[in-house]
């Protein structure tokens, strides 16, 4: 199983395939995810200090563009394929929110259209 490491938090076996967003909450990370997990709100998103995946959905592609945002990732649009380390940026406790969004399904929403990270 690919193992999972959050800056600050620790280091976690993660089963492949899970969705980022789901493996940090899994693993006792309170990560906001205020769209549910659907590439709007871009809350949910990290850094990858290691283990960054090499495709990404064009969701995350066109939302990230439109913000005008580089060095970080959706964690809602990426899956644990390999073992990485990340960084949260925003958790409930840090931005004193009171929820962190509707959980996001298992699978990745909306349905993904890979394209490679260069594009
Ligand atoms: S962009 Fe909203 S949860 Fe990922």
């Amino acid at each position: 199983m690919p193992e999972l490491t959050l800056e600050g938090h620790g280091t976690f076996e993660v089963k492949k395939g899970t969705r980022l967003v789901r493996a940090i909450e899994d693993c006792g990370v309170d990560i906001l995810h205020r769209c549910g997990g659907y590439a709007k709100c871009t809350t949910c998103r990290v850094v990858f200090l290691e283990g960054e995946p090499q495709n990404r959905t064009l969701a995350e592609r066109d939302k990230l563009k439109e913000k005008g945002e580089s060095g970080i990732r959706l964690s809602c649009q990426c899956l644990v394929e390999n073992d990485m380390t990340v960084r949260v940026l925003n958790t409930l406790k840090s931005t004193g929110l009171d929820s962190p969004g509707d959980p996001p399904e298992a699978q990745i929403t909306p349905e993904p259209e890979w394209v490679s990270l260069s594009e």
